[in-house]
């Protein structure tokens, strides 16, 4: 089973940008923790940061056959990029949208989430942990999902 993890905008500037929301803890070490889990749960994991909007979509384009499981935080883009919502919609492959602040205690703008809406569930408010929620999320749908093809693969055989 394999996991992509995106990271839209800004993320790569985590451990520097606004403490005071987003924690002291760099990008490169919630990755790091993320691993941890997927190596322990024997999850193949990748990941992926990219400021750009259509790298983000083309890299969400390139899961479809590749990953069982996406782990987004789109970011700014989580509130303006139907591209990125339509990429989520296109693939068809369960997506957990994470957000390390509590979108809905900030700015109006920040409230709603148009890439969400195509998502399995969304994690937001937990700082970083937000992520290894996530992980805990998608590796169960991953399982369910395995479990259900599994289960019709063997129907099919008993005819
Ligand atoms: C964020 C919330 C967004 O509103 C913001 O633009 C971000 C980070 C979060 O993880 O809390 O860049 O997605």
């Amino acid at each position: 089973m394999k996991v992509v993890v995106i990271q839209g905008p800004n993320l790569n500037m985590l451990g520097v940008r606004e403490q005071h929301i987003y924690g002291p803890m760099k990008l490169e070490d919630i990755h790091q923790q993320m691993k941890n889990f997927a190596d322990q749960n024997g999850i193949e994991i990748e990941f992926f940061q990219s400021n750009l909007e259509g790298e983000i979509v083309d890299r969400i384009q390139e899961c479809l056959g590749d990953a069982d499981g996406i782990i987004i935080n789109p970011a700014a883009y989580s509130h303006t990029s139907i591209a990125i919502r339509d990429a989520i919609a296109a693939v068809e492959i369960p997506t957990i949208e994470v957000h390390i602040s509590n979108i809905h205690a900030r700015e109006d703008f920040r409230k709603k989430s148009i890439t969400a809406e195509v998502c399995a569930g969304v994690i937001a408010g937990m700082g970083p942990f937000s992520y290894h929620l996530a992980m805990i999320a998608i590796l169960q749908i991953m399982q369910e999902i395995k479990a259900i093809k599994e289960q019709q693969q063997q129907q099919q055989q008993n005819g």
